[in-house]
């Protein structure tokens, strides 16, 4: 008899966000289908965060593995500068369309942090082909979250996360998220900044917090009246989880510059995309070549992935996936208020398909080591959790039924309310 896959496993990887001297074994996946993973031992689970968040149609989904695969008959990859394809190209079309705001290109890359570093870079560079050399500050906010990479990490909360980083890390000036009465006096700070970036409504990894979009939109209209390039991250929050296809839809003022990973591919494929307004792109176009966007990587707008985004855009309407997303945000509503009357469950919120609560600890945070046992709880009763610390939080594929549903909340109870 062979090593099982697992004593294999850990010969040779190195997990992501996994402390490699006592993380739980990873439990061996040979499957995915709807909102389930099967394990080769036979046992399936609920997945309740959709997989790190990305997948919305459901695991394995027939239609755009289909589409991936045709596509992949035709053409799988090909360099993307001096080269075009009609997936990357009817994929920008449709994004264009959809997107809220006066959207004019779309940059492609690899994912969530690679989008953000886009994002950042075209921003800096719009000054700097510009001319102009006042602003050299960036603003943030307290708590955010936008991924990994060391651009991605500079405008992210100096956290646990970042903290063997933070000699090497950019400066960024961090104000609170807004609320709505509460002014901050930034105004001064706004002239000299290059661009702020915002996760919409939410702030994910930071720890599932809500705030107001009227407060948002207070807070772009102020940036924009002092010129500062207002960039929404909806790494996250892209592609229906606030209930709506973009959290920046809530707010009257639109971004600069968006960002998308995660459901884009409905989960299925590495994308990402910066996508910018007429105006940024405007300062590229010049007979000056050091004023190029010296930006790109190897699967730039990989045609797989594009076909795999196509698709998952089509299923929104092939599927209704509105309606899905409206049921489950509705259950979630009935599921806070069951919630609300246990005394241990703290600070309930909710935003669109996410719905988020402590467990108070000890150590908040996310070093609470509540986290590991609601894992192992949820896992032994068939549910996929994993929770941000003491915030333990749901974020269903759309496609998970009624059914499903109930037995998630049920199982959450069951192991939180004790
Ligand atoms: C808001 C936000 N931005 C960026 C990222 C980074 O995305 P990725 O993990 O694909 O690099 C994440 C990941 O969770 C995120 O939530």
């Amino acid at each position: 008899m062979g090593s099982s896959l697992t004593e294999r496993d850990k010969k040779v990887i190195w997990h992501p966000y996994s402390p490699q001297k006592y993380a739980p074994e990873p439990i061996p996946v040979v499957k995915g289908h709807g909102s389930w993973i099967f394990d080769e031992n036979g046992r399936r689970y609920l997945d309740a965060i959709s997989s790190w968040w990305v997948t919305i149609h459901g695991h394995a989904h027939p239609y755009i593995a289909g589409k991936i695969y045709r596509q992949a008959l035709e053409l799988e990859q090909v360099i993307f500068a001096g080269f075009t394809h009609a997936p990357a190209v009817n994929l920008a079309e449709k994004l264009l369309g959809i997107l809220p705001g006066n959207f004019s290109k779309i940059f492609y890359s690899d994912n969530g942090s690679t989008a953000v570093e886009v994002a950042i870079k075209m921003a800096t560079q719009f000054w700097w082909n510009k001319g102009e050399k006042k602003r050299n500050r960036i603003l943030a906010f307290n708590h955010s979250y936008h991924g990994d990479t060391f651009g991605a990490m500079s405008v992210s909360e100096r956290g646990l996360f970042t903290l063997a980083f933070h000699d090497r890390l950019f400066e960024v000036n961090f104000v609170d998220p807004p609320r709505i009465g509460v002014k901050q006096d930034i105004s001064s700070l706004l002239e000299q900044c290059v661009c702020v970036i915002y996760e919409p409504l939410l702030q994910g990894a930071g720890g599932m917090n809500v705030y107001d979009a009227k407060a948002l939109d207070e807070f772009i209209a102020l940036c924009r009246s002092h010129g500062v390039i207002c960039i929404a991250d909806e790494v996250m929050t892209g592609f229906g989880r606030t209930g709506k296809m973009f959290a920046s839809e809530n707010c009257v003022n639109k971004p600069d510059i968006i960002c998308l990973s995660k459901g884009l591919t409905g989960g299925t494929m590495a994308m990402g995309v910066t996508a910018c307004s007429k105006l940024i792109h405007d300062a590229f176009v010049t007979d000056d070549k050091k004023k190029t966007f010296f930006h790109g990587h190897s699967f730039t707008a990989n045609p797989l992935s594009c076909a795999a985004a196509l698709a998952s855009l089509d299923l929104f309407k092939i599927e209704n996936t509105f309606q899905h997303i409206g049921r489950i945000v509705r259950s979630h509503e009935s599921f806070a208020a069951r919630l609300a009357g246990y005394r241990n469950i703290k600070n309930i919120r909710q935003c669109g398909t996410i719905i988020a609560f402590e467990i108070p600890d000890e150590v908040s945070g996310y070093t609470s080591s509540i986290r590991d046992v609601i894992t192992a709880s949820g896992l032994e009763n068939g549910v996929y959790l994993r929770p941000l610390g003491n915030t333990v939080y749901l974020m269903p594929p759309y496609c998970m039924s009624e059914e499903e549903m109930e037995r998630v909340y049920e199982v959450v109870l069951e192991i939180c309310t004790k």
